[in-house]
C-alpha cells in the first residue's frame, strides 16, 4: 500500500482502503456506504454524524462543536463531511435515519377504466390466423417489424390452443399461453424529493391492491434538488449514482409490491411516473445541469414512454414505462399531474392550486386558462433551519393552542415532544398573532408591552433577542418567525402576482385546492392566521393529498388522461416571478403579517 493509503474499518460494514486527504463522508460513499447527508457535505446541516472508535485525530473540533454536544465529542462522534482522517480508522455508523410520515393517499377523480395496455384471449383456428395476419399487416403499414420473438411464439401455437394477445397502445408487446387476461396490472409511482411512493393497481378493476413507499435515497446526497444538481454536476459519475440510487428503490418497492400480493413480475405491463422535473432527469440518468442555473432550462419535457431496460428496472422487459411531462424546470411532471387530477385544463370555475414544500408550485386556471409559478419557501415549512425544527415524524409537535392560561400541543403519535415539525410551527406563529404576542411585522413583543401575565411568562429575553416557550425547552426565536415570514411571503407573493395576470381578486377565485405530502398537513386556520392565504380564501380550501401520484393513477388507467396531461404542458403559461416589475416591492408587503387590501 502507498505512503498515501490508509485503512477505513465500518463496524459491521468491512474494510477500504482510503487515500489520505478525503474527508470521511466522501470515503464512505466511495464504498457503497450511505449516511444521512441533507446538506450534501458542505459541514451546515450536521446530520452526517459517526462515531469514531479508534484513530481519533483532530485538528478542526471548533466547527464540529457548532452542531455536536460535549457528551456526543466526548464520545467520538464526529461530522464525517468535515473530519478528514490521516491514519487508519475505525468507525462506527449512527442509526440516524428518521421516520418520516409519507402521503400515499390522494383523491381521485371520476374517470373510465380504459388503460393504455389491453388484454384479447384467442383460439388459434382459421380464422385467428387470418387475424394474426391482419396484425402483421397493421405493422407493416405502420413500418414497425413484428418483433421475432412475437413470430416465434405464434409459431409454436397448435390448432386449438388457447393463447392471449398483450397489445400496448393497438400494438402487440407479446403472446401468453392459455386465457391470462385476469392478470393485467401495472404501478403508479410518485418520486418526490424526500419521499418515493409506488401503488400496484389492477388495470382490469382500477383498484389499487396495495402501495408501498420509501424515503428517497437521493436525501444521501443532499435534501433538496439543488444540492442534487451540484452533486451530478461536480462528482464523477454523479448523475449515474443518483440515477441508480432511485432505481434501486424502485426495484426495491416494485419487489415488495409484487412478492406480497403474489403477483408475478411478468404480469406488470405498464407503470407511469410522476415527479419533478429534476427527480425524473435524474431517474433517466440524464445530467440536470441545465436546470441548475440559469436560464432553468430543462433538457426535455415532453412526456415519453420507455422499455423498462432502458432504465434497468427488474421487470419483465415488455414493461412500458410512461414518465408525465413537465412544464418547465420548476413546474414538473408532479404538478402537471396534479393539474389533471383537479381538472384545471377543463374546469368552468376559477381554480387556484398550491403545491407547498420547499419549493411552492401553483397554477391559476380561470375556466381553463392556465398560468404557473413556482416560488422558493425555503425549508422552514419543513421544519428545517427552525431553532427546534424536525421532520414530521414521531415525537414531532404538530399542533399548538394558546389559551386559556396554558399552551397545548398535539405531538405526533402521542410522545415526549422532540421538537416541532413544519405545521406546528406555523400554527404556533397563527397563535401567537392571534394572541398578539407579536406585531405585524413579526417582532416578537418585549414583556413590558404586553398585559395578560401568562403571555409576558412565556416571553423569553435576553438583552434584545426574544423568544417564546411552547413547551420545556422547545422555542421559538424571532429568526424562526422571519423564516416562516420568508416562506409565507414568496407563497403570498406568487398568488398575488398570477392574481394580477389574469386579472383576478381574492374574492374572484372559487376554489383553493391544496396538495402535496406537507400541505396535507397545513391547517385553513394557520394558513390565514399567519396571511399566507387571504381570509377570502378561508372557506374555499380543498386538501387533495398526494396529486402526484393519483395524476399517475390516472395516466395509468385512463390513456386519455396522458391527451389531457399533454395539454396542461401545451397551454399552461409560466409566469418567472423575478422577472416582474417590482416583484421585490411586493414580497416584501407579504411578508407582513397585515395583508389586507394586498389581494
Ligand atoms: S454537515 Fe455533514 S453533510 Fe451536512
Amino acid at each position: 500500500m502507498g505512503d498515501n493509503m490508509s485503512i477505513l474499518s465500518v463496524r459491521g460494514r468491512g474494510s477500504f482502503d482510503f487515500e489520505v486527504g478525503k474527508n470521511l463522508l466522501s470515503i464512505l460513499k466511495k464504498n457503497g456506504i450511505m449516511i444521512e447527508n441533507p446538506c450534501a457535505g458542505k459541514g451546515y446541516c450536521g446530520k452526517c454524524k459517526v462515531q469514531i472508535l479508534e484513530g481519533l485525530n483532530d485538528d478542526n473540533l471548533q466547527e464540529h462543536r457548532k452542531f455536536l454536544s460535549e457528551e456526543e465529542i466526548k464520545k467520538g462522534i464526529r461530522l464525517s463531511c468535515l473530519y478528514v482522517p490521516k491514519n487508519d480508522i475505525s468507525i462506527e455508523l449512527i442509526d440516524n435515519e428518521e421516520k418520516v410520515k409519507i402521503l400515499d393517499k390522494g383523491y381521485l377523480p371520476d374517470f373510465k377504466i380504459d388503460p393504455l395496455v389491453k388484454k384479447e384471449c384467442k383460439k388459434l383456428s382459421y380464422d385467428s390466423l387470418a387475424t394474426s395476419s391482419d396484425i402483421e399487416a397493421i405493422l407493416k403499414s405502420e413500418k414497425r417489424a413484428l418483433p421475432i420473438d412475437i413470430i416465434r411464439k405464434l409459431s409454436d401455437l397448435e390448432e386449438g390452443d388457447i393463447y392471449t394477445l398483450v397489445k400496448y397502445d393497438k400494438e402487440i408487446i407479446c403472446i401468453e399461453d392459455g386465457d391470462t387476461t385476469g392478470s393485467l396490472y401495472g404501478f403508479a409511482v410518485d418520486i418526490g424529493t424526500t419521499t418515493i411512493v409506488a401503488s400496484l393497481i389492477d388495470l382490469n378493476t382500477g383498484v389499487e391492491l396495495d402501495n408501498a413507499s420509501s424515503i428517497n435515497p437521493q436525501k444521501n446526497y443532499g435534501l433538496d434538488v439543488l444540492s442534487r444538481i451540484n452533486y451530478a454536476c461536480k462528482e464523477e459519475n454523479g448523475t449515474y449514482e443518483l440515477s441508480k440510487s432511485v432505481i434501486d428503490c424502485l426495484n426495491g418497492l416494485f419487489e415488495e409490491l409484487c412478492i406480497n400480493n403474489n403477483i408475478s413480475t411478468e404480469n406488470i405491463y405498464d407503470i407511469t411516473i410522476a415527479a419533478n422535473t429534476t427527480m425524473l432527469h435524474l431517474l433517466l440518468g440524464v445530467n440536470p445541469k441545465s436546470l441548475g442555473v440559469n436560464p432553468y432550462r430543462p433538457i426535455f419535457k415532453e412526456g415519453r414512454t420507455y422499455l423498462s431496460e432502458d432504465l434497468d428496472l427488474k421487470i419483465s422487459n415488455k414493461t412500458r414505462v410512461y414518465c408525465l411531462p413537465s412544464v418547465s424546470a420548476f413546474i414538473g411532471a408532479d404538478i402537471t399531474a396534479g393539474a389533471i387530477v383537479s381538472k384545471l385544463n377543463t374546469t368552468k370555475e376559477r381554480v387556484l392550486f398550491i403545491d407547498i414544500g420547499t419549493n411552492g408550485e401553483m397554477i391559476l386556471s380561470d375556466n381553463g386558462k392556465m398560468i404557473a409559478c413556482s416560488c422558493a419557501a425555503g425549508p422552514a415549512l419543513e421544519g428545517m433551519n427552525i431553532t427546534c425544527g424536525v421532520r414530521a415524524g414521531v415525537g414531532a409537535i404538530e399542533g399548538i393552542t394558546i389559551e386559556n392560561d396554558s399552551v397545548s400541543i398535539e405531538v405526533i403519535g402521542d410522545k415526549y415532544p422532540n421538537g416541532i415539525c413544519g405545521s406546528g410551527i406555523l400554527e404556533a406563529i397563527s397563535e401567537l398573532n392571534r394572541r398578539n404576542l407579536v406585531n405585524k411585522s413579526g417582532r416578537i413583543k418585549k414583556k413590558e408591552d404586553l398585559e395578560d401575565d401568562f403571555l409576558k411568562s412565556i416571553i423569553i429575553e435576553d438583552g434584545k433577542k426574544r423568544s417564546v416557550v411552547l413547551v420545556d425547552d422547545i422555542i421559538i426565536t424571532q429568526n424562526d418567525i422571519r423564516q416562516v415570514q420568508l416562506a409565507k411571503g414568496a407563497i403570498l407573493s406568487g398568488i398575488i402576482s398570477l392574481s394580477n395576470h389574469l386579472n383576478l381578486t381574492a374574492k374572484d377565485i372559487d376554489k383553493v385546492i391544496i396538495a402535496g405530502q406537507f400541505g396535507a398537513h397545513l391547517k385553513v386556520e394557520s394558513l390565514v392566521g399567519i396571511g399566507m392565504l387571504p381570509k377570502e380564501f378561508e372557506d374555499k380550501v380543498n386538501y387533495i393529498g398526494n396529486s402526484s401520484k393519483s395524476g399517475a393513477v390516472l395516466c395509468l388507467l385512463d390513456k386519455s388522461k396522458r391527451e389531457e396531461v399533454k395539454d396542461v404542458l401545451d397551454n399552461c403559461g409560466y409566469l418567472e416571478l423575478s422577472l416582474l416589475d417590482n416583484y421585490e416591492g411586493l414580497f416584501a408587503k407579504c411578508l407582513s403579517f397585515d395583508i389586507n387590501k394586498l389581494l
